[in-house]
C-alpha cells in the first residue's frame, strides 16, 4: 500500500527544489496534490510531469502572503478532491543578508511575510478542513540556521524560521485533541536554486559543515515531509525535526 494512498495534500512553493521533490514524491505515494507557488509555468511543467507518471495534481499560483490565496487552496483542495488531509507549508526565501545595520524595515517585513506570515494565513485555512476529515498532517519548512546555529548575516531569516517552530508547538498543542499532528522539518544545506552556496569555495565552505561532507539533494529532504506526512509519524507532534546531514552537531 502507498504512504500517502486516499491523502490529498497542498505543498506551498512547488515550482522550486524542496517543494518540487516533495509534491512529486507526494503524488508518486498515492496523494492528490494542489501545487503551490507564484511561477505558474513551472506548476503547468509540474502537475503535467506527475500526470506522465499517473498521478494526480492541480496547479493553482498565486503569493503565499495573500489571505485570500490561503483561502483558495483550501477551497480547491476541498471542491476537486474531498477535503484535507496534509498540507507541506514550504514556501519560503532567504531575503536580504548582512550586517543589521544595512537592514532595511521593508526587507525584514517581506521576509517575516514570506516565511512565518505565510504559515500562519495557510494554518489559518488548512486546520479547520483537517479537522472535518477527522484529523490530518501540518509541516512547515524551518532550517537549522536560527535553532541550532547562529549564521552572520542572516538575522531576518533565522527570526522567521525560529518563529515556525513556536507556531508549531502551539498548533501541535492545540489541535493534537482533534487528531491534527503538527511539525517542523529543519533541512540542512540542500542543493536547490535558492541555496545561498554558489561558488566553488562557498560550496566546500557549506558542504563542510555539515557532518557528511556534503548538502542534501531535494529528493531527500522530500523523504522527510513524506515521513512527517504519513501515518509513518502517527504519533510524533509538536517536533522540530532535524534533516540536517549533521551541521547541527557537526565540529570540524
Ligand atoms: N536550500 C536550502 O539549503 C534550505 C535549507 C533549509 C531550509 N530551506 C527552506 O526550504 C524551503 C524551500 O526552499 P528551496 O531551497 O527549495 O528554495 P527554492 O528552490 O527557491 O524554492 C522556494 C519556493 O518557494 C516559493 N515561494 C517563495 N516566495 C513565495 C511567495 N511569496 N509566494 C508563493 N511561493 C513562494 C518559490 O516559488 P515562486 O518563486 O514560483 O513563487 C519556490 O517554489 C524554504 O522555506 C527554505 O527556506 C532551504
Amino acid at each position: 500500500m502507498l504512504a500517502l494512498a486516499n491523502k490529498i495534500a497542498i505543498v506551498t512553493g512547488a515550482s522550486s527544489g524542496i517543494g518540487r521533490a516533495t509534491a512529486r514524491l507526494f503524488a508518486e505515494e498515492g496523494a492528490r496534490v494542489i501545487v503551490a507557488a507564484r511561477r505558474r509555468a513551472e506548476l503547468d511543467a509540474l502537475v503535467a510531469e506527475i500526470a506522465d507518471a499517473d498521478g494526480t495534481a492541480v496547479a493553482l499560483a498565486g503569493d503565499v502572503r495573500d489571505e485570500a490565496y490561503a483561502k483558495a487552496l483550501v477551497d480547491l483542495a476541498v471542491e476537486k478532491f474531498g477535503g484535507l488531509d496534509i498540507a507541506f507549508n514550504n514556501a519560503g526565501a532567504v531575503g536580504p543578508m548582512g550586517p543589521i545595520s544595512d537592514l532595511s524595515l521593508e526587507g525584514w517585513r517581506e521576509t517575516l511575510d514570506t516565511n512565518l506570515t505565510s504559515a500562519f494565513l495557510g494554518a489559518k485555512y488548512q486546520v479547520p478542513a483537517m479537522i472535518e476529515r477527522g484529523g490530518g498532517s501540518l509541516i512547515f519548512t524551518s532550517t537549522f540556521v536560527g535553532n541550532t546555529v547562529g549564521m552572520p548575516g542572516m538575522t531576518s531569516y533565522a527570526a522567521s524560521k525560529a518563529g515556525l517552530i513556536g507556531l508549531t508547538q502551539v498548533l501541535a498543542a492545540e489541535y493534537g485533541p482533534k487528531g491534527v499532528r503538527v511539525n517542523a522539518l529543519l533541512p540542512g544545506g540542500t542543493d536547490t536554486p535558492a541555496a545561498t552556496f554558489k561558488t566553488p569555495e562557498s560550496q566546500a565552505f557549506v558542504e563542510n559543515l555539515h557532518a557528511l561532507k556534503r548538502v542534501a539533494t531535494p529528493v531527500e529532504i522530500a523523504r522527510s515531509a513524506l515521513y512527517l506526512a504519513s501515518d509513518a509519524s502517527s504519533f510524533t507532534t509538536g517536533t522540530a525535526l532535524l534533516a540536517d546531514g549533521g551541521v547541527s552537531i557537526n565540529r570540524t
